[in-house]
C-alpha cells in the first residue's frame, strides 16, 4: 500500500487555478499521473492550463473535442487525455493508452471517473467543486481536494499554502 495524503484547498477564481496547476505542473516527475474529476465547467481544462505551464510547456493545451488524447512537448512530455466521450476502459485499451500512462511523461485525465481499474496506485486524484453559491460568494470559487503519495504531496505542499489560505 502507497502512503496516501488529500490536501484540500479553496480557489477565487481562473487565475488562481492556473496558478495552482502551475505549481503542481513544477512538483510532477516522469510518470506521474494525475485523475480530474469534477462536473463541466469545473475547471478542469484551466487547471491542465496550469500544469502544462508548469511542465515548460509553451503551447496551450485546450479541450481535445475530437480526440481522446493530445500531446505536448515540454520539460517532460504531457499527455492530455479527455474522456468525456469514452464509457469503456476498452476504447482506452484501443489507443494503447499504457504507453502515456506509464511511459516517461505527464499523463493528465479529465473525467477520470468514466474509467475504472485503468490507474495505478501512485495517480494523484484531484477533484474539482464547485460549492453551492450562497448570496456573497462569488461564482468563480472551487473547492479543490487533491490526493497524492504522501512523499509527492510535501513536495509542493508549503508552496501551495502560501500561494492561497488552506
Ligand atoms: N476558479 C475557477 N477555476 C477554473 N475555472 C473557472 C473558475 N472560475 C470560473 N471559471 C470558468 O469556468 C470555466 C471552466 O472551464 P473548463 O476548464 O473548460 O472546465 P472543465 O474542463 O472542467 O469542463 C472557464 O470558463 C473558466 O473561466
Ligand atoms: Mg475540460
Amino acid at each position: 500500500m502507497v502512503d496516501m495524503e488529500t490536501l484540500k484547498i479553496r480557489l477565487k477564481n481562473t487565475n488562481e487555478t492556473l496558478k495552482l496547476g502551475e505549481i503542481i505542473g513544477k512538483s510532477l516527475n516522469p510518470g506521474s499521473i494525475i485523475a480530474l474529476v469534477g462536473d463541466l465547467g469545473a475547471g478542469k481544462t484551466v487547471l491542465v492550463k496550469g500544469i502544462a505551464k508548469g511542465l515548460g510547456v509553451d503551447e496551450e493545451p485546450n479541450s481535445p473535442t475530437f480526440v481522446i488524447m493530445n500531446q505536448y512537448e515540454g520539460r517532460i512530455p504531457l499527455y492530455h487525455f479527455d474522456l468525456y466521450r469514452v464509457s469503456s476502459e476498452e476504447e482506452l485499451f484501443g489507443i494503447g493508452y499504457d504507453e502515456f500512462f506509464f511511459g516517461e511523461g505527464v499523463a493528465a485525465v479529465e473525467w477520470a471517473d468514466r474509467v475504472q481499474n485503468v490507474f495505478p496506485e501512485h495517480t494523484i486524484k484531484i477533484e474539482i467543486k464547485i460549492p453551492e453559491p450562497s448570496s456573497e460568494d462569488s461564482e468563480t470559487i472551487r473547492d479543490i481536494s487533491i490526493e497524492g503519495t504522501s512523499k509527492w504531496l510535501l513536495s509542493f505542499k508549503n508552496t501551495a499554502e502560501q500561494a492561497f489560505q488552506t
